[in-house]
């Protein structure tokens, strides 16, 4: 057999015998599919090798406390990077000078309006992903979001207006029960138009709550009183508000977080509100004077305060009290932690965010 592949080989016109025919095409044969795998896996080594390229994402509500900071992440983490403004907003005295900053960081403009059907589907039509951070009063109005995305039929990942607790995972009394029914309202929507989506849940914002240890009417964080709500042994969340925005442009393109929530526990920054006035107390080297709320004494408050204190107190007792931020195991069919999922991302911890203010 040798003999006749050498044969058929060396010297091809020779008069051919049917087994070196034979030989000789499965030769071929071979050849051929060795070519096409030597192809094919240089195919799959340059397609690894080359770097995905980044979703393109459109901010609404960019102009916004926390929506800023999305942007700038967003940015930052060099996705083509759109925030859809208002254009009364451009003339703002503050948000101008903020916008300007969007426009350094190579942020793209779009005009438009949550009421304008047609601005928020041309919009639309230019990205993959659209993070919505509109306001509490915009909640509701995320319905003509929802239709535009739906109407574009062209979006990857929607990261609805939560940045919170779990909406599905509470117990907190009014004005904050019907608040969070809002964006459950919401999430329902999504999830029956069959929209890919991401919640997050990004707990408390460390800028609303640390720089006065959550106390009421004050500007600084407390240097001789401090009151606490319930018992102060629930765990609470404090998230800074970068690493929210960094964590959030991670999910958008993650397989991982696609139709799920994306709850955002940093362990550092998981801490009861004792052990977050004793961090405080160790930084300004006095014991303050404690003065315990029990809940129905919370509750009653609650009850009898005018808007906007009676919102804070009852988010308060729902976090503070209730432990909504953490009296719950994440269940990995629904969701995944940030931290777990980004053990790359060196998020601040409250310890040293409080360094600021003492
Ligand atoms: N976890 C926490 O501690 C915490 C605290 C606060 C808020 N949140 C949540 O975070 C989310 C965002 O709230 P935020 O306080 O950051 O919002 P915000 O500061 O009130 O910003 C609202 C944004 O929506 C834009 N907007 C309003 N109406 C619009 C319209 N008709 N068309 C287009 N854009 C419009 C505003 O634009 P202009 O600049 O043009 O006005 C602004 O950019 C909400 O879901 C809220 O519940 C969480």
């Amino acid at each position: 057999m040798r003999l006749a592949l050498n044969m058929s080989l060396h010297f091809p016109n020779l008069k051919a015998s049917p087994l070196a025919d034979n030989l000789k095409s499965k030769l071929l044969g071979g050849l051929v599919a060795l070519f096409v795998v030597g192809l094919t896996t240089i195919y799959i080594y340059y397609r690894m090798k080359k770097p995905k390229a980044k979703s393109k994402i459109l901010v609404l509500g960019g102009t916004g406390y926390i929506g800023k900071f999305i942007v700038k992440a967003s940015a930052e983490a060099g996705h083509p990077t759109f925030v859809l403004v208002r254009e009364t907003t451009l003339s703002h005295p503050d948000k101008s000078k903020l916008i300007e900053t969007f426009k350094t960081s190579g942020v793209t403009l779009l005009y438009g309006d949550l009421s304008d059907h047609e601005s928020l589907v041309k919009a639309i039509k230019q990205v993959d992903v659209v993070i919505s951070t509109l306001g509490g009063q915009q909640i509701d109005d995320q319905v003509k979001l929802i239709a535009a995305i739906k109407e574009a039929g062209n979006i990857k990942r929607f990261l609805p207006s939560e940045f919170g607790l779990d909406v599905d995972h509470h117990n907190s009394v009014e004005p904050v029960a019907s608040f969070l029914a809002k964006k459950v309202k919401i999430r329902r929507a999504i999830e029956a138009e069959g929209i890919p989506y991401t919640y997050v849940c990004s707990n408390a914002f460390a800028g609303y709550f640390l720089p006065t240890l959550g106390q009421q009417n004050v500007t600084a964080p407390p240097k001789d009183k401090v009151v606490i709500l319930g018992d102060g042994n629930v765990k609470g969340v404090y998230v800074i508000e970068e690493d929210i925005g960094t964590y959030s442009i991670k999910a958008v393109d993650d397989p991982r977080t696609l139709n799920k929530t994306l709850y955002i526990r940093p362990p550092a920054n998981v801490l009861t509100f004792n052990e977050l006035v004793s961090l405080w107390e160790n930084k300004i080297k006095t014991t303050l004077q404690k003065i315990y709320v029990p809940e129905d004494q919370l509750l009653k408050s609650i009850k009898e305060s005018p808007f906007p204190a009676n919102l804070k107190l009852a988010l308060g007792h729902s976090m503070l009290v209730k432990g909504d931020c953490t009296n719950y195991e994440i269940d990995p069919s629904l969701g995944v932690e940030a931290s777990e999922l980004y053990p790359e991302v060196k998020y601040t911890s409250v310890d040293n965010y409080l360094n600021a203010f003492v």
